[in-house]
């Protein structure tokens, strides 16, 4: 194991493109001077298109989680109503939070593997005349479900013209089109680790005109956390903290590798790397966990079978060299979870589905010997398309 590196297929942190690792050991800069203001207006302005918005993104150092608590911190007050729509762990961790900080949470939960549906959303808002703010997870890490947010967001812009809409977004943005002005979404979260090829430690969170309007009146408390106050130092190039400089600069050259690819070969490459996953696993005789009608494009869940050790499968796929992820909460030991954002090539995931298929042959399962490989690539042909197979897009 030591001679090579893991595949690591776990739904973030996801692996880092050499120039990124290397970009994270460069020396230290003053993060007052002339090179940090370029880099972090780089990053800013860089990320406005995956985000879909024209207004402010401000960058935090911290984990995403950190995100969705300045999320509800800066836009809502202690008593406020709020409808948690959760459809798995991350989902509750975001209603939590705003409970935790004394909002007032209605929930509406969705049976994990499931979207959440803009009927139920929109039933939900009738009887809650008051509601300030709405929590939507946008691709649900922990069951691989990616939620119809332009849909949910229609469905709460009719019933609750006023409420804002707040989206976490951690594992989706910048792996598939998002279109947050366009959608009447007040506020997106994402992380550093997930589909922008960086290590963990910085959180991008953009706001709508509403959204920053909802900061100057909102009263839970936040110092820290405060995003005008990130908002603010960002137009003199500075961050109101010491920033994780080192995740700065990986974040900095993830964006550049992006803008090499092109947006477009971004989403078709995470496109047909999903479709690989998921025919792969079912060639494999798993059953997938998501519901295929919203199945995720970042990460991929399958049950784990009864009559499968999963411990000593998972150890035959280890030794070999993949990292897969298990489940969460009530779905330990009931999932495994196949990663495929960020860096993820086509022939990593076509990797990985071999590595299961001998570690299924090694265990005496009835595996025919490539059978999973063949199903991948046709329906990563399929569904992108052979452009979308390149590696690096347009500007390699
Ligand atoms: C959808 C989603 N939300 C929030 C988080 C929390 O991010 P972090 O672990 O960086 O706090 C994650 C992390 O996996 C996630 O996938």
């Amino acid at each position: 194991m030591d001679r090579f590196e893991p595949n690591l297929r776990i739904p973030g942190p996801t692996a880092l493109p050499p120039t990124v690792r290397e970009a994270g050991a460069r020396q230290m800069i003053n993060h007052r001077g002339p090179e940090f203001a370029a880099m972090l207006g780089r990053i800013l302005e860089g990320m406005k298109p995956y985000f879909g918005t024209t207004s402010d993104v401000a960058m935090i150092s911290s984990a995403g989680s950190g995100g969705l608590e300045a999320a509800i911190v800066n836009t809502l007050s202690p008593g406020d109503r709020v409808l948690g729509v959760s459809i798995g762990s991350f989902g509750d961790r975001f209603a939590k939070i705003a409970t935790v900080y004394g909002a007032d949470v209605t929930r509406l939960d969705a049976e994990w593997g499931y979207a959440a549906a803009p009927d139920e959303v929109r039933e939900r808002l009738r009887s809650m005349p008051e509601v300030k703010a709405v929590l939507l997870t946008h691709n649900e890490t922990s069951t691989g479900v990616m939620n119809p947010i332009a849909d949910l967001a229609a469905a709460v812009r009719e019933e609750r013209p006023d409420a804002l809409i707040l989206v976490d977004s951690v594992s989706g943005l910048g792996a598939v089109p998002f279109h947050m002005d366009d959608w009447g979404v007040d506020l997106v979260v994402t992380g550093s680790q997930k589909a922008w090829m960086a290590a963990p430690g910085l959180a991008m969170i953009a706001a709508s005109a509403r959204g920053w309007a909802a900061m100057e009146t909102a009263r839970m408390p936040r110092f820290y956390l405060d995003l005008r106050a990130h908002r603010d130092a960002a137009t003199n190039g500075q961050t109101p903290f010491t920033p994780a400089i080192a995740v700065v600069y990986q974040v900095d050259e993830g964006l550049r590798l992006m803008a090499a690819e092109g947006a477009d070969h971004i989403f078709a490459r995470h496109e047909a790397c999903a479709a690989a996953a998921r025919a792969g696993l079912v060639a494999l005789g798993f059953e997938l966990f998501a519901d295929q009608r919203y199945a995720s494009r970042t990460v991929t869940a399958a049950n784990v079978p009864d009559d499968l050790d999963w411990k000593a499968f998972n150890a035959e796929i280890k030794s070999r060299g993949v990292v897969l992820a298990g489940g969460q909460g009530k779905l330990t030991g009931k999932i495994f979870r196949l990663g495929h954002l960020g860096s993820v090539t086509l022939e990593e995931i076509l990797g990985a589905l071999s590595t299961l298929e001998v570690a299924a042959l090694t265990l005496g399962r009835p595996v025919e010997p490539g059978a999973a490989v063949g199903a991948a690539q046709r329906a990563a042909l399929a569904t992108a398309g052979i452009a979308a197979l390149s590696v690096t897009g347009a500007g390699a």
